[in-house]
């Protein structure tokens, strides 16, 4: 049986640290990404240290993890060898024998960064040419990882133009990049005997196909893509990741916003909501359980981790949307219902077990749970990957 960490709201529950988490505590051979590119911010704070990674697996962190970037992910090389440079930096070991690329992900170009960053701008994309790259992807005209490995004449014939302006752009990287790629990929999937760790970046409500379209991703954040991408088909154990609130970096619908005030502040300043990829400030607001619900059902998630509670703290009160869901088509007159919660005032940070937790935050959970009926097994309450309480 596989797992699968997914974000069921806009990016950002914290999937990095749950996948740190999963990883450290159970046993997984394999860490695989399957979605998005170097859009994804995955921040992980562990033995005192704060990792960053877009691209790379969060698994890279964990000895004896083979990680994988399979072929439903778009690479952009040059920040690749980046990212590898600066974890090796930063004392992480990383080589061919514990990260690999898939030889069908499309590569990013710089002209896909270009276009990204002029013609996306009112979606509020990341910049990093990542809808660009699916564009030519799907127009079935990528350049692809494992195009590299052909001869130059070859590789110059099947793309002339792009072989004209970018050659030396592709000789900057290629000899050093071909070590890490693997060319059968379908069956390097299934021959993995060990249990499987699917991370997917972004979240639900960014999905190409059920997010907040046009203000989402160019992906499926989908764990059912996973199976698409690698064709595993036994991905049984999926896992949902929520803040204990929401944010959103980028425009788009949020119902639940909370554009001024002091609970806003609390929500930015405590949370330290900024994006890891683009550095913008988030957009925050209070939990909307009817979006998350919605986001449980299409991704099939069997259990919740609800992440970053302790942000709530020092709130006096603390609001849930609970519908009805937005929807562009059909129209209706009714606003957001809230239910709200005396808040806890009590300091929750780095708390470690159910036991321990003030009584107004378990009745806060334990209505995040009844209203989606699936089981909180896990809570957040700090940064730090020891700061989490299994249920
Ligand atoms: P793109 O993925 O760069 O094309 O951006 C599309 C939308 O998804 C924008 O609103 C981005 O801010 C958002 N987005 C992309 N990746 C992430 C992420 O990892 N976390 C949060 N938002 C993201
Ligand atoms: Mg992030």
């Amino acid at each position: 049986m596989d797992t699968a960490i997914v974000g069921l709201q806009w990016g950002d529950e914290g999937k990095g640290k749950v996948v740190d988490y999963f990883l450290s505590h159970a046993n997984h051979s394999h860490c695989i990404r399957f979605n998005g590119g170097n859009n994804a911010g995955h921040t992980v704070e562990k033995d005192g240290k704060t990792y960053k990674l877009s691209l790379i697996p969060t698994g890279i962190l964990t000895p004896n993890i083979l990680n994988v970037i399979s072929r439903g992910v778009v690479v952009d090389p040059v920040h690749f060898l980046h990212e590898i440079k600066i974890l090796k930096d930063a004392g992480i070991a990383v080589s061919p024998s514990n990260l690999i690329i898939d030889a069908g992900c499309a590569l990013i170009t710089p002209d896909h960064r270009r276009v990204d960053s002029e013609k996306n701008s009112a979606i509020g994309t990341t910049g990093r040419g990542i809808g660009p790259a699916y564009e030519d992807f799907y127009a079935r005209r990528s350049l692809r990882v494992g195009d590299l490995a052909l001869p130059d004449h070859v590789l110059e014939e099947k793309f002339k133009n792009f072989f004209t302006n970018y050659s030396q752009w592709l000789m900057d990287f290629r000899s050093t990049i071909l070590p890490y790629v693997i060319f059968d990929s379908a069956k390097y999937y299934q021959d993995i005997d060990g249990k499987v760790l699917f991370e997917g970046a972004q979240g639900m409500m960014l999905d190409v196909f059920h997010g907040s379209y046009p203000y989402v991703t160019s992906s499926s954040t989908n764990p059912a893509f996973a199976s698409v991408i690698t064709g595993r088909h036994n991905i049984t154990n999926i896992v949902g990741v929520t803040k204990a609130y929401s944010t959103r970096v980028g425009n788009g619908p949020f119902p639940t916003e909370l554009h001024t005030g002091p609970e806003a502040e609390v929500l930015s300043t405590i949370g330290r909501e900024v994006g890891t990829v683009t550095g913008r400030k988030r957009r925050v607001g209070w939990l909307d359980l009817a979006q998350v619900k919605r986001s449980c059902e299409i991704s099939g998630c069997r259990s919740i981790v609800v992440t970053k509670l302790d942000v709530l703290d020092s709130l006096g009160e603390i609001s849930v949307g609970i519908g009805p869901l937005a929807n562009e088509w059909v129209q209706t007159d009714n606003h957001m219902q809230y239910k709200t919660f005396a808040g806890w005032q009590v300091n929750t940070r780095d708390v470690t077990s159910w036991e321990q937790l003030p009584n107004q935050a378990k009745q806060y959970l334990e209505f995040i749970e009844d209203f989606l009926n699936i089981s909180v097994k896990f809570i957040s309450t700090g940064p730090d990957s020891s700061s989490m309480i299994s249920v």
